[in-house]
């Protein structure tokens, strides 16, 4: 799949196949964040792989957004350093492109995902094993699609804002 298509065709899947995700499959989809480039590539990130049912079915109780994770092949946690008043919003930056890597290697490999935004730190640190310094704030859920189709459907009619209603050319407003 080239990349603009898969861009273009990407989108959220939140009901997954029984199936798990095997170790390999998961080493190379966290590989790929590995390998995301980062402000002055500080790389100020970890990764937790998780394939085992009661660690899921636990971080799913980290935010009421997350009822699709306990059906998940495996999830990826994406852990940086407890933030400070001077957090610099750069470490956001790397983090969506990190999350963008993980959820596009994903459907190249045929496999859906979701991010969940993690509201209790505590819960998740201590599912996770965290030290005290560091924190997961989002969460990647990854599952082969329950419908395959899923993957090949056309993007959402509406689903995302016309190119006319956000990109403007040379000043605002205009098209
Ligand atoms: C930063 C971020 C946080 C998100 N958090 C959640 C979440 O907690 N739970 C969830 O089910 N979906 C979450 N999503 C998924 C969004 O709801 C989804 O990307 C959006 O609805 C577009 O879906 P689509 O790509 O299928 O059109 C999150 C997405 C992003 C980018």
């Amino acid at each position: 799949m080239d990349t603009i298509t898969a861009i273009r065709n990407l989108r959220v899947v939140r009901k997954y196949a029984e199936k798990q995700l095997t170790e390999e499959e998961v080493r190379v989809i966290a590989d790929s964040a590995r390998k995301t480039g980062s402000s002055k590539n500080t790389q100020r990130w970890d990764f937790v792989t998780i394939r085992d049912r009661v660690s899921l079915a636990r971080l799913s109780g980290t935010t009421i957004y997350a009822k699709h994770l306990p059906s998940a092949g495996a999830a990826i946690a994406m852990v940086v350093d407890k933030p400070d008043p001077d957090y610099p919003r750069s470490v956001l930056w790397d983090l969506g492109r990190a999350a963008q890597n993980i959820t596009l290697s994903a459907w190249e490999m045929g496999i859906g995902s979701c991010p969940i935004t993690v509201q209790d730190f505590a819960l998740a640190a201590e599912v996770l094993g965290l030290p005290d310094d560091k924190e997961c704030h989002y969460i990647i859920a990854l599952g082969w699609p329950a419908d395959p189709n899923d993957l090949k459907r056309p993007p959402k009619a509406g689903g995302r804002k016309g190119y006319d209603e956000v990109v403007h050319t040379e000043r605002w407003g205009e098209h």
